[in-house]
């Protein structure tokens, strides 16, 4: 039905079941990997001719708008369609996509048409999309389209609720998960510390809202969309949609940023699609700011409980890192708190366990580095904490608290830098000058203090697929349904065929983003690169073979580069090779690896802040992070991956918070002048390091995820900065001036 252009060839299939300790990449000639190279997609993006998901013009499109309720629970009585139908360009009111996209987002099962009678669980649930000729004629039709509520009894405060919650079923991280006896490590310890840390809701708020074209032809849909996994997002459409997933595509080959937010299908992906198939043409619904906030995904709010107890020398006994979060009744997805907890230190009595609050607000779900970015508040500013109490150095407690082995299974780290990333940073940040004592150093009106936090994030790897077509004129096409969402990958896995190939990175075109192609997981979770990458690491493993075999060398004797295959004393250049073109595939497959090591990337965060001793503004004068996840494919991406983490550290210390109405369940901050992500202003020069690390258990190429290491840890750095610089332990999220007088 959609032509393949991909994945006829042989394919290189590897199951990760054993360590992989050779790679290409240490022994490829090209010169490419790791380095700094410029984006490969830059000059698209500067020139405005990256075509992202609202920018599609096709024949005798629809434009839609989208509809939020206006009430936080209740029911639509009535959807008065005929009340706008004559306003001028309106096409149609399309309601019935609600019983569809519960069906993909919350399990349900897909019920007949309603009209729009329908249950209403939050505030801005999306509820109808108007259609018009144009953008500006769907919205003024959508803004008076007449909805009648029955409203109901809401639950949408916190507090309120907060001795309602009941443990979900496990997730990527257990919700329940004990050893030994924390309560009697408590009673016993010489040392402890019991204290509760609170974060808000956030949201990712990512540049491009979301946005989705639907075009039909026939029983098949074409997706152009704004989403971070295509592969499963097209399959969780068709499911919701009740077709076959072969007649679902999705082309994503530019997204403005997801953080999260994009990993599953959103409202207007769906409307769009229900309401092109109505319509018999296609249909663009992009969704407002304020929509984007309402009705994608939020990060739940947490209040955890943290205890720690140590022996005389800081030694600790005991970890218990216990969660309350918020979610919609029935939601299955929880906000995984501890997740980096079961990794980060040593400890033999442990309780990391997690309860669910129903509340009646949007939906909650992945943000950059779930888990981690609200569960290292916690950790590590409890961890400062302690070493006050102990009179030690924060990063001697870290260190003598660094396991060998996972603390709670029996088996070895693949690889663990944690000490030796915070040695360095230490060196490199000058933490020799900090003095222990809180609100002893003091230039004016301002108290300078220093803090440091550990960075941690497990690594996955995810099946993911990817070709290589070489032509006979030496050019060569990379494809895999993987996408870039502003993360390099379009620059990292060229610079992977690259390297192995020796074809020059000009001459290797990019094809990302579309389904059509082989299927990858995508960009969630860390994973992306690494797995996606070791899918075109296979594929060009591949070809490299089959370039060999025409040679008529062993494939030990060949050396490719610049675009030439070199052996046997023979120079030929690699497209007279591949006859009239040759095609591969790659593809990896997780395996008992994951099992038999504990995978994760580890590095650490150091912060200076100012404190104003008359406003409480907080000023982040610098931050330093040592990162070390393997192998770095490219010097600069990943540095730009960490910078955003950072950034996105200093939002969560000091300013994000996602506020919504108690009575009503409406967020009241749902743009980006209210919602106060961290601007230039307030990011100063940040210093990002790596630690030279392979890890030969993660996967062929050594590398390990790096995408939401650079957020974890980064909070609590500048938390435990400002308790050093005023002496004030907030621990309610984010540190506004008002905390601090
Ligand atoms: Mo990430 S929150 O898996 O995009």
């Amino acid at each position: 039905m959609f032509e393949k252009i991909f994945g006829a060839g042989d394919t290189n299939s590897l199951t990760m079941n054993k360590p992989h300790p050779d790679s290409l990449l240490d022994t490829g000639v090209q010169g490419v990997i790791s380095r700094p190279i410029d984006r490969v997609d830059g000059p698209l993006k500067v020139s405005g001719t990256a075509t992202y998901a609202a920018e599609y013009q096709l024949d005798g499109l629809a434009h839609g708008v989208l509809v939020g309720s206006t009430v936080g629970k209740g029911r639509i009585v009535s959807v008065d369609a005929d009340a706008v139908l004559g306003m001028p360009g309106v096409i149609d009111v399309v309601t019935d996509f609600d019983t569809f996209l519960r069906n993909a987002q919350q399990g349900g099962e897909t019920t007949a048409p309603t009209q729009g009678v329908r249950d209403v669980d939050y505030f801005g649930e999306i509820v109808a999309i108007v259609l018009a000729e144009s953008f500006e004629e769907a919205r003024a039709a959508a803004y008076a389209l007449p909805i009648e509520y029955e409203k109901k009894e809401g639950q949408y405060a916190f507090q309120a609720h907060r001795t309602e919650g009941e443990t979900p079923p496990d997730s990527v991280t257990p919700a329940k998960f004990t050893q030994g006896d924390i309560d009697q490590a408590m009673r016993d310890a010489a040392v402890t510390v019991d204290v509760t840390y609170v974060t808000p809701s956030q949201n990712s708020a990512a540049m491009e809202p979301h946005a989705s074209i639907a075009v039909w032809n026939d029983d098949a849909l074409t997706l152009y969309g704004a989403y971070q996994m295509p592969t499963s997002d097209a399959q969780q459409l068709a499911k919701s949609l009740g077709v076959s997933d072969k007649k679902v595509r999705i082309i994503a080959r530019y997204i403005g940023g997801g953080f999260g937010s994009k990993l599953g299908i959103a409202p207007e992906s769906v409307a769009a699609a229900v309401a092109a198939k109505k319509l018999g043409r296609p249909v663009k619904a992009v969704m407002a700011r304020g929509q984007v906030f309402d009705a994608t995904v939020r990060r739940s709010n947490t209040e955890q409980h943290m205890r720690l107890a140590t022996d005389r020398n800081g030694r600790l006994t005991a970890i218990g890192h216990d969660s309350l979060t918020s979610n919609l009744p029935g939601e299955d997805y929880f906000e995984p708190v501890g997740i980096g907890t079961h990794l980060a230190y040593a400890g033999e009595n442990r309780s990391i366990t997690h309860q669910l609050v129903p509340l009646n607000l949007t939906l909650s779900g992945s943000m950059r580095a779930p888990g981690e970015a609200v569960g290292m508040i916690g950790l590590e500013c409890a961890m400062d904490e302690l070493a006050e109490k102990l009179g030690m150095d924060p990063i001697e407690l870290r260190r003598i608290n660094d396991p060998a082995v996972d603390p709670e299974k029996d088996v070895p780290f693949s690889s663990r830098a944690l000490t030796q990333s915070l040695d360095k940073g230490a060196e490199l940040f000058g933490w020799n000058k900090r003095n222990a004592m809180p609100g002893q150093r003091r230039e004016g009106e301002w108290l300078i203090g220093m803090g440091v936090a550990s960075a941690v994030r497990g690594n996955q790897l995810q099946q993911s697929a990817a070709g290589i077509e070489i032509r006979p004129d030496g050019t060569a096409t990379v494809a895999s349904a993987m996408t870039d969402i502003g993360t390099g990958s379009y620059t990292i896995l060229a610079q992977i065929a690259s390297e192995i190939l020796g074809i020059p990175l000009d001459k290797i075109t990019m094809k990302l983003g579309d389904t059509i192609d082989p299927p990858a997981a995508g960009s969630g979770g860390s994973w992306g690169a690494a797995s996606a990458g070791s899918a075109v690491y296979l594929a060009a493993e591949q070809a490299r073979k089959k370039l060999a075999a025409a040679m008529g060398v062993e494939e030990a004797e060949l050396t490719l580069k610049d675009g030439y295959a070199i052996g046997d004393n023979r120079q030929v250049p690699i497209g007279e090779l591949v006859g009239s073109g040759i095609e591969v595939t790659g593809e990896i497959k997780p395996g008992s690896q994951e099992k038999q090591t504990t995978q994760a990337s580890f590095g650490c965060h150091f912060a200076e802040v100012g404190v104003n001793a008359v406003t409480g503004e907080v000023r982040v004068r610098r931050m330093l992070g040592v990162f070390a996840a393997g192998r770095v494919l490219n010097a600069k991406t990943a540095r730009s991956q960490c910078l955003g983490g950072m950034t996105f550290g200093i939002g969560a210390a000091l300013t994000e918070d996602l506020i919504h109405d108690q009575r009503t369940g409406k967020l009241v901050n749902r743009d980006l002048a209210e919602y106060h992500l961290p601007v230039n202003a307030d990011v100063p020069q940040l210093e990002v390091h790596f630690i030279d690390e392979r890890d030969i258990h993660a996967n062929p190429i050594h590398a390990k995820g790096i995408g939401e290491l650079g957020i974890s840890g980064a909070a609590p750095a500048v938390v435990n900065a400002i308790y050093n610089a005023c002496g004030v332990r907030v621990r309610d999220m984010p540190i506004t001036c008002d905390k601090l007088l």
